[in-house]
């Protein structure tokens, strides 16, 4: 089977390829979930995973950080690259847990760890091996910052993750995800348990976090992917249908079904 992604963009040396999906196709057990996806992740930018549910947007972006190995069954096909070191990160003798640091995830619903906001962030430099008590005191202080988180917890270390408002709960998972010093973050509808207050401030975080990191995002608010994406990859049936520049994506789609989904013609 073959498809071909229209791609919405000229392309533009300035731009780094961070990852990319070559000939990527995703198995569960019989079922065909993604296809042939071939799509690139620049570099300090945010690019975001739309299209109608079922259409395998958190079935790709899982694929980046090995989520689907815990069941047996599932299969990856095709790879999944990261630069510059050109690792392919579905490689077997690639270990997961590798993976996961270099690329890490936030969630839909905030799911803190049952632990203090403190243990929440230290838990992952812990697994990294980290033990010097003051570097960990530093680099939660530091996540939590980049997660602009400090300022309202910084006499609550010790609270329990679970006590923070719903959107605070969602920061603490960015500064969780942020402790390893991932190089690419995944995003999978992280403001769709949260109101519009939480959800700004959230958005306002991602396009933050740009400078410093690669941004997957799947939303299905395409105001939220036009408003905070550089980059917008349209997805239907397993297939990735379109692939450009959000601005020509939203305003300027090259193929049909793209633009039936865009303008709401599409249910
Ligand atoms: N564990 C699983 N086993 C079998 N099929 C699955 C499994 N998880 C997802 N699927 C199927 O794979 C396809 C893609 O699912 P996925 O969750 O990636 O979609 P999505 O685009 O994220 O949808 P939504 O917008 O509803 O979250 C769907 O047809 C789904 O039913
Ligand atoms: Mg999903």
């Amino acid at each position: 089977m073959t498809n071909a992604t229209t791609i919405n963009m000229t392309p533009d040396p300035a731009l780094a390829v961070k990852a990319e999906c070559r000939n990527f196709n995703f198995h569960y057990g019989d079922f065909h979930a993604l296809k042939n996806i071939n799509m690139p992740v620049f570099d300090k930018q945010v690019t975001s995973l739309i299209g109608p549910s079922g259409c395998g947007k958190s079935t790709l972006l899982r694929s980046f950080n090995r989520m689907h190995d815990l069941y047996p069954g599932n299969r990856y096909q095709g790879e999944i690259v990261m630069h510059p070191d050109n690792t392919d990160i579905l490689a077997k003798e690639v270990d997961p847990i590798e993976v996961r640091m270099r690329i890490s995830m936030v969630f839909q619903k905030p799911n803190p760890f049952p632990k203090t906001v403190f243990e929440n962030v230290a838990y992952s430099l812990r697994v990294r091996g980290m033990t010097n008590r003051s570097e960990i005191e530093d680099r939660v202080q530091q996540s939590l910052k980049g997660a602009a988180l400090w300022d309202e917890v910084k006499n609550r270390l010790n609270d329990l993750g679970a006590n923070l408002s719903g959107g605070q709960q969602q920061r603490l998972c960015i500064a969780r995800a942020l402790a390893s010093d991932p190089e690419i973050i995944l995003f999978d509808e992280p403001t769709s348990a949260l109101d519009p207050i939480a959800t700004a401030s959230i958005e306002e975080l991602v396009v933050e976090l740009r400078d410093k990191v690669t941004i997957l995002i799947v939303t299905h608010n395409m105001q939220q992917a036009a408003r905070i994406s550089d980059f917008t990859a349209y997805m239907y049936l397993g297939e990735l249908v379109e692939f450009g520049i959000t601005d020509q994506v939203f305003i300027k789609p090259m193929n049909k079904q793209t633009e039936d989904y865009i303008t709401g013609r599409f249910g």
